[in-house]
């Protein structure tokens, strides 16, 4: 694979440009098998095509550091003998595999054997031993690369790290800190640099290992290849480090909780540190700030995929907005909590404290203070402390004050910029706090980090929620996994009826098309749920004819918001039962009450002035009446429709009198209705709902229906699955189990969301800054919602849906506002004039809330 420049033409920065020494970083995942080393071999031949110098720094293959840890911490076990027998087999193995003789490994098994036996029977392992066992794994790794690439035809030297990495010295450290974390030289090495500059080789050094003063092992600490690497980086003013590993780079979460995070492909020094520090586990990150002082760009890739996509991190990123770019976590975290009502106004308290700390050589992550307490959190893992040590460690923090620990936290970090600012838009995940406790909560005043430590259960879950809230439907960038998944694409049903969309697109520069089948299908996975006894459409999402045709010959109810919507589908549906609408209007004239009572169309009142105002209107009327349960939700502020913020609905608290108003005037109130809010993916939003409905009905003589109203989120890929519903469905049977009461819903966008695409022809491109646009034939007049919710839509070259993805491109429209943008920091394949540009998930919202705005006409719709 080709390190194509041409990638990153304007991005990176890089001080050393006329430097030749490029750095390779390879994880214990990519050195693991022949495939890896063919992949290695390809980088290290492209690069010296390129007349660079490849300097190789590795890990262990993988599982071989947690197998040598196993030893040093289980000594006496006589399972000891049996793992070393299996590294031995490992390596062995390996050898076989790249076909090298396997002797190359036998003097180092033979130094880890005598070690670890001599170890096994004295019971003990000194630091010195523990260093040198560890060391093990990545010095048979750079012994058997070595043999590999030479029998490859390479000129390529093995070094010993331990020659040109050592180890900064200091008696104030605490023992472990001497051996098994130390912090390494990384000044400029002229002697390794000329060295290394005047072969015409490629070179290759094991990652973790130093040496001390004393020419002892010794070891960078966990995930000390990467900062190995940074070490020979800045050691030789290198042009830049590349990191190759098992991802993709940078995300802007663990995409192993996070199935659909997003890949993040620039970050600044500061950023990338942040992250890394605060849980990202993509690189060490001691790694980073060798580079920043040098200015040396950091490349992350993955050594698993073919294509170029990852992640750079330099010094040429300037951000000015309020933006979220990573959510980061930290479990089993250690918190420790020092009150004293004594320490306040006392000066020097907090000083003494830290020194505490600095003394047994632990690195605080999080604090936070207040005049009588003191809390810190610490990473136990990372900071490689000794479980004495910890001991030791409260002792003497206890001497300052009561001391509590609490271990196995999780810390979640926001990392971003001028984040308060976007503090609003995770009030939703913060409601988890009412019931779990949080240890610390801290906010830098560089407004990069906003940190909270919670117990490690609740933190996976918030994990997930606050990436929702701040990501999954506020975001108007960067690519989405789906977005580049071929497997994904090809299985859309605009992918299958490709052709037939392209050929529409003969007559007309944008539209918006439709699936029926998609919208049926989205509709019976609802309405087969036991749960519900009435589904109702909510037709402001969608209201094209044939979709309304459509969802009636397969039996759906329909919620109205206005009389216009009622009579439009009346007029579309002119058999339609009255029965089967339901009106749910806000601040509407008298007048249009009056009609909708008249029309004996069932009319949900969301407001008290309607009670004690025109009463009369209601006198011997049914209605349903509209709560505000107190909380909304949803993907933007604009769309929650409950709580103190948002004009809908009558407060819990009211009901009672508007009850006893109701049964004096003989209103029968048959139905009680409540709608958080729209693009909710949490099913706990109904199942609360339904219980504080359920907690009112009791005052309600006549009631008969309960409407948990619509806002069913769909992920922004097409994976209706995403939210349980046969749990949801279980949870909202179990609570109207022993009720009478009818149980209704009425969504809008999960139905039609992913059923419609709106896709449009490219007009021009052009590159600006850093931007490449492609400036398509509609834009916000046709789709408003990334420019009022920054919302997420899919974005696809449909007329070159096999190409590779391979420029980064921002799609705009043709109208006159830079909000016109319909998604920033896309991949596609290089786009022409003509091809036609496809906008996916816009089913819901989008054709509905078009306008004319600079008298351009707004896309039409067709039904295929
Ligand atoms: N019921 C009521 C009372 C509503 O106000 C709404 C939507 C729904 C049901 C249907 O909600 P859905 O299932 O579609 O989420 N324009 C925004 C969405 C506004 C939703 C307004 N009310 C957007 O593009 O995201």
């Amino acid at each position: 694979m080709s390190f194509n420049h041409e990638i990153w033409p304007t991005i990176v920065k890089t001080k050393f440009i006329d430097s030749k020494i490029v750095v390779l970083k390879f994880g214990g995942t990519s050195v693991n098998d022949l495939s890896s080393w063919e992949k290695i071999h390809s980088l290290v031949v492209d690069r010296i095509d390129s007349g660079l110098i490849p300097f190789i720094v590795n890990s262990a293959v993988s599982g071989v550091s947690d197998q040598l840890f196993k030893i040093v911490s289980n000594i006496n076990s006589n399972e000891v003998l049996q793992i070393l027998t299996d590294i031995e087999q490992t390596h062995r193995q390996l050898c076989n595999d790249l076909s090298v003789d396997a002797d190359v490994v036998s003097d180092e098994l033979n130094n880890l054997g005598n070690i670890v036996n001599s170890c096994h029977i004295t019971g003990a392992v000194s630091l010195p031993e523990h260093a040198r066992i560890m060391a093990s794994g990545e010095l048979l790794a750079s012994i058997l690369g070595h043999s590999y690439l030479i029998n490859k035809g390479l000129l390529i030297d093995l070094i010993d790290s331990r020659e040109y990495i050592k180890s900064i010295d200091s008696s104030s450290l605490r023992e472990s800190s001497k051996y098994i974390a130390v912090e390494a030289n990384h000044s400029f090495d002229k002697v390794l640099t000329d060295h290394v500059s005047s072969l015409s080789k490629s070179f290759v050094a094991p990652g973790y290992i130093a040496s001390n003063s004393k020419g002892e092992t010794v070891l960078l600490g966990w995930g000390g290849s990467d900062t190995s690497a940074s070490c020979y980086a800045s050691m030789m003013n290198a042009l830049r480090l590349e990191i190759w590993t098992d991802v993709r780079g940078f995300y802007d979460a663990d995409p192993n909780i996070i199935t659909d995070a997003s890949s993040i492909n620039h970050l600044s020094y500061e950023e990338a540190h942040e992250i890394a520090s605060s849980g990202g586990l993509v690189l060490h990150p001691k790694t980073i700030p060798p580079m920043k002082d040098k200015d040396i760009p950091i490349f992350v890739f993955s050594s698993k995929s073919d294509e170029l996509i990852g992640t750079v991190i330099d010094s040429s990123k300037v951000n000015v907005k309020p933006e979220v770019i990573a959510i980061t976590r930290k479990s089993d975290v250690t918190v420790m909590s020092i009150a004293n009502a004594a320490m306040w106004h006392q000066s020097g308290c907090l000083a003494e404290i830290f020194n505490i700390f600095r003394d047994h050589n632990l690195s605080i992550d999080l604090v936070s203070t207040s005049e009588t307490n003191v809390t810190v959190s610490i990473d136990t893992v990372s900071n490689s402390i000794l479980n004495e040590e910890l001991e030791h460690l409260k002792e003497k923090l206890e001497e300052y004050g009561q001391l509590q620990v609490f271990n196995d936290c999780t810390s979640i970090s926001l990392i971003g910029h001028k984040i308060t600012n976007l503090i609003q838009r995770i009030s939703p995940s913060l409601s988890f706090f009412e019931d779990n406790e949080i240890y610390l909560f801290t906010h830098s005043a560089s407004g990069l980090n906003l940190s909270f430590v919670i117990n490690n259960e609740a933190g996976y879950k918030v994990f997930q929620d606050l990436y929702h809230d701040v990501f999954r439907f506020s975001r108007n960038a960067p690519t989405h996994k789906n977005d580049i998944d071929t497997n994904f694409i090809a299985n859309q049903w605009w992918a299958i009826k490709r052709n037939k969309i392209l050929s529409l697109l003969d007559q007309e520069d944008s539209l918006y098309i439709y699936d029926l089948d998609t919208v049926n299908k989205s509709y019976k996975s609802l309405n087969e749920l036991k749960a519900f006894s009435k589904v109702l459409y909510a037709i402001k999402a969608n209201d094209n004819a044939d979709i309304l045709k459509s969802l009636d010959s397969i039996g759906a109810s329909f919620e109205c918001v206005s009389k216009e919507e009622i009579i439009y589908l009346l007029d579309i549906l002119p058999t339609l039962s009255k029965d089967r609408i339901l009106f749910t209007p806000n601040f509407i004239s008298h007048d249009e009450l009056e009609w909708s009572i008249k029309q004996n169309i069932m009319t949900t009142i969301d407001n008290e002035y309607i009670f004690y105002n025109w009463t009369s209107s209601l006198s011997g009327k049914q209605i349903f009446l509209r709560v505000d349960t107190g909380y909304g939700q949803g993907h933007h502020e604009h769309v929650k429709t409950a709580g103190d913020n948002s004009k809908f609905g009558i407060p819990m608290a009211n009901v009672n009198d508007i009850v006893k108003i109701a049964k004096d005037n003989n209103i029968d109130i048959i139905g009680l209705h409540a709608h958080s809010g729209s693009g909710i993916s949490r099913p706990e939003n109904w199942t609360e709902l339904l219980k504080l409905l359920l907690s009112l009905a009791p005052m309600i003589d006549n009631l008969k229906y309960i409407d948990i109203g619509g806002g069913l989120a769909v992920t922004d890929t097409v994976n209706q699955d995403s939210m349980n519903f046969k749990a949801l469905n279980d949870e909202l049977l179990k609570l109207i189990k022993n009720t009478s009461y009818e149980l209704w819903i009425e969504p809008g966008r999960y139905i039609v969301a992913n059923a419609g695409i709106l896709v449009s022809t490219v007009n021009q491109l052009k590159t600006k800054g850093d931007l490449n646009y492609i400036g398509i034939a509609t834009g916000m007049n046709s789709l408003i919602r990334p420019a009022l919710y920054g919302a997420y839509h899919q974005v696809i070259n449909l007329s070159k849906l096999q190409d590779e993805p391979t420029v980064l491109y921002t799609i705009v429209g043709p109208i006159c506002e830079t909000g016109d943008r319909i998604a920033r920091d896309r991949w596609l394949p290089a786009t022409s004039e003509g091809d036609i540009i496809l906008i996916a998930n816009a089913g819901a919202y989008g054709h509905v809330m078009s306008s004319s705005y600079n008298l351009r006409i707004p896309a039409k719709q067709k039904v295929i």
